[in-house]
């Protein structure tokens, strides 16, 4: 089904920190999105921007020496000319201190209190200021730390008075639309995680804030701010002019994908439609959650010294490159390990020798064997390339349209390393020995140069300089990449003049990258090798064996205290090739890990996904039948040999410790 408009966005971006390599990701997959329909004829807004309020930013701009809005107005500067560097194409930047979000935000804060799904209240909880989230005490991890896997810091104590959204009253609104819209959460396994969060019921959520000052006030009751989740969620529609443009706000809400990473995926896929339920809005058609990227195996933190900045990374081996790397690593949903090795390889491999090569290879052939210009192409409708490129562009539409970006890359590519063999097995060079076969030879090099066209089209929205500078030099001085137009055989035209260009994608000498790089980083890499945690590990399904030296097989208290359990939720399962026993999980532990488990005679892969398993985290990877498995799944058997997982009672995020 065609779209009739597209509204993508990004988060918006706190202000507490720098840009790094996770805000860009982000960035970077929403414009490749936004190009991609734009190019496709589809009305396109896409939108990102700055959360600047909340007690977070505040403490950043005490400790930088600053008041709140001269800090905010200087770090808003410092993602704008990055976004640019980046080549990312927003509509819009949106601020949370811009004066007509802030209206917007008192307008529906306004809206919910008539609508009697906002009270005064007091709570007495644990705060995690970097989250800016509440906790129960039995919710935290020991020591008093925040649970959510990818913070775990410690919280602090707080009795207050506070307003209160009525988000009890949504739970089964939103099981029903959850139902209703199977696709609100994508990936698809990610809505499994939402609905059990929301079948274990939903407290009411406080929402305004008495202990600091730095947010929008409550309208009435200037002692309390509101609640920077909601003032920053509220950003999706006041972007788009709720109240400041309504042609615009008519024309392209709801919007289409919000896309976030997935440790705010509670806050879009639970509270946000929600509130707007409350107020009255409709839903966002989808909430894509993506994953996260680690950097070589461990955690992106500056504590580590592996912290990436964007900027640098353009630097060392070019934007396009970069922007390539990111989408086509990684589908989008699963998360990343960055690492150096892979990039250059995908650099050398797929940039410089596959594609630089082709079209490098193809343009001086054109200026060897005909003339510089391109040829006749051929007149019998049964052309075998053209049949392919039109079958490869067919699969790469229906894949972006499925917001499978990194699919798209690999149609790309079947196509890149078609036209390669098509020379090999064509010979030009020797076929141009041959008078006979002058016909036969335009018609080789109109085909190949046709097919980079359209190459050069499909990666525009990807890589939209290198794709222009391909274009040049393929004849065609300026192109219409629309796909109404583009999106056929026969768009290069007989006499089009090919240029000679630079290289596109230089390779890259793999020592020269690692040693500027190793000069940067080795004073941070110091700290990284001392604080690396153990390595995480592989399955099997009994328990670990009894202590043998202890009498009656018991263990120590710290024996026991050395395994690490946590509870994993099961991603994705499917069964391993040529064991009728195993199944490859891959499971979300806090962080994503593959285990390959006994349990394949009594468990199908769709009897699992979705379940919480309890894993044994801290085992030493373990390779089964080729596939490292990285820990161990807690199963019960019974005397017969009939088995069962052992899971948790009730939903409960992954990565949670047990025991
Ligand atoms: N301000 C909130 C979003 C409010 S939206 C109404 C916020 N900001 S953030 O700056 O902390 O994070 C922005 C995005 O960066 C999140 O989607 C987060 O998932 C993403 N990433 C942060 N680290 C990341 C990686 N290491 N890898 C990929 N993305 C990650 O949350």
């Amino acid at each position: 089904m065609k779209r009739e408009s597209f509204y993508i966005s990004t988060p918006i971006y706190y202000v507490n920190g720098e840009p790094h390599l996770g805000h860009a990701y982000t960035s970077i997959v929403a414009d490749v999105l936004a190009r991609y329909h734009r190019q496709s004829g589809i009305p396109t807004f896409f939108m990102t921007g700055t959360d600047e309020h909340g007690q977070k930013v505040e403490e950043a701009a005490r400790a930088a020496g600053k008041t709140p809005k001269e800090f905010t107005d200087g770090m808003a500067e410092l993602f704008k000319p990055l976004w640019k560097e980046l080549n990312i194409s927003n509509d819009h930047f949106i601020r949370t201190t811009d004066e007509d979000h802030e209206a917007v935000v008192a307008e529906v804060w306004k809206k919910m209190t008539d609508n009697g799904d906002i009270y005064l209240g007091e709570y007495e909880d644990f705060y995690c200021v970097h989250d800016e989230t509440f906790w129960k005490e039995g919710q935290l991890l020991e020591g008093h730390l925040c649970p959510n896997p990818w913070c775990r810091r410690p919280v602090e104590k707080r009795k207050e008075k506070s307003y209160f959204f009525r988000l009890s009253k949504y739970q089964q609104p939103l099981l029903d639309y959850y139902r209703e819209h199977p696709d609100f959460v994508l990936p698809e396994y990610r809505m499994n995680e939402v609905t059990s969060f929301v079948n274990g019921g939903l407290q009411d959520l406080s929402i305004s804030r008495t202990s600091f000052s730095w947010g929008i006030p409550v309208p009435g009751d200037a002692e309390h701010v509101i609640y920077v989740w909601v003032d920053a969620l509220f950003n999706y529609v006041s972007g788009i002019g709720y109240k400041s443009d309504r042609s615009r706000y008519e024309k392209f809400w709801p919007a289409t994908v919000h896309l976030i990473g997935k440790d705010i995926l509670r806050f879009h896929a639970i509270y946000w439609p929600a509130f707007l339920m409350s107020v009255g809005l409709p839903l966002p058609q989808h909430v894509y959650a993506h994953g996260f990227w680690n950097i070589e195996g461990q955690k992106m933190s500056k504590s580590l010294g592996n912290w990436i900045n964007p900027r640098e990374m353009v630097q060392t081996f070019g934007l396009d490159a970069f922007r390539y790397y990111l989408l086509r690593e990684i589908p989008l949903g699963p998360d990343g390990d960055f690492m150096r090795s892979s990039l250059l390889n995908r650099i050398n491999s797929d940039l410089a020798n596959d594609l630089g090569n082709l079209l490098s290879r193809s343009v001086s052939m054109g200026f060897k064997f005909v003339s510089g210009v391109v040829p006749q192409p051929a007149s019998e409708p049964d052309n075998q390339v053209a049949r392919k490129a039109l079958a490869v562009y067919a699969a790469y539409r229906e894949s972006m349209d499925d917001l499978k970006t990194n699919k798209a890359l690999s149609d790309i590519w079947e196509l890149v390393s078609y036209l390669n063999r098509y020379i090999d097995e064509k010979a030009p060079w020797v076929m141009a020995r041959d008078a006979s076969k002058k016909r036969e030879l335009e018609i080789v090099m109109y085909n190949l140069l046709e097919a980079l066209r359209l190459i050069s089209v499909m990666l525009k929205p990807f890589m939209p300089d290198s794709a222009l500078k391909m274009l040049q030099q393929l004849g065609y001085e300026n192109p219409d990449c629309d796909f109404d137009v583009a999106g056929r055989w026969g768009v290069l035209s007989e006499g089009m003049k090919l240029q000679k260009g630079s290289v596109l994608f230089p390779r890259i000498d793999i020592e020269t990258v690692e040693n500027k790089e190793s000069a940067v980083t080795e004073n941070k890499n110091e700290t990284a090798n001392i604080e690396k945690p153990a390595a995480p590990a592989p399955l099997a399904v009994s328990a670990a064996p009894a202590e043998k030296t202890l009498p009656e097989g018991l263990i120590e208290y710290d024996d026991f205290a050395k395994v690490q359990l946590k509870v994993g939720l099961v991603l994705e399962a499917e069964k391993v090739e040529g064991a009728d026993k195993l199944l490859k999980l891959k499971v979300d532990t806090g962080e994503e890990r593959t285990i390959v488990a006994g349990i394949a005679l009594h468990y199908k892969p769709e009897q699992i996904v979705g379940k919480n398993i309890i894993v044994v985290a801290n085992l030493k990877p373990r390779k089964l039948r080729g596939i490292v498995s990285n820990g161990m799944l807690l199963a019960a058997t019974q005397k017969d040999g009939k088995l069962a997982i052992v899971t948790t009672d009730g939903p409960i995020e992954g990565g949670s410790r047990v025991g």
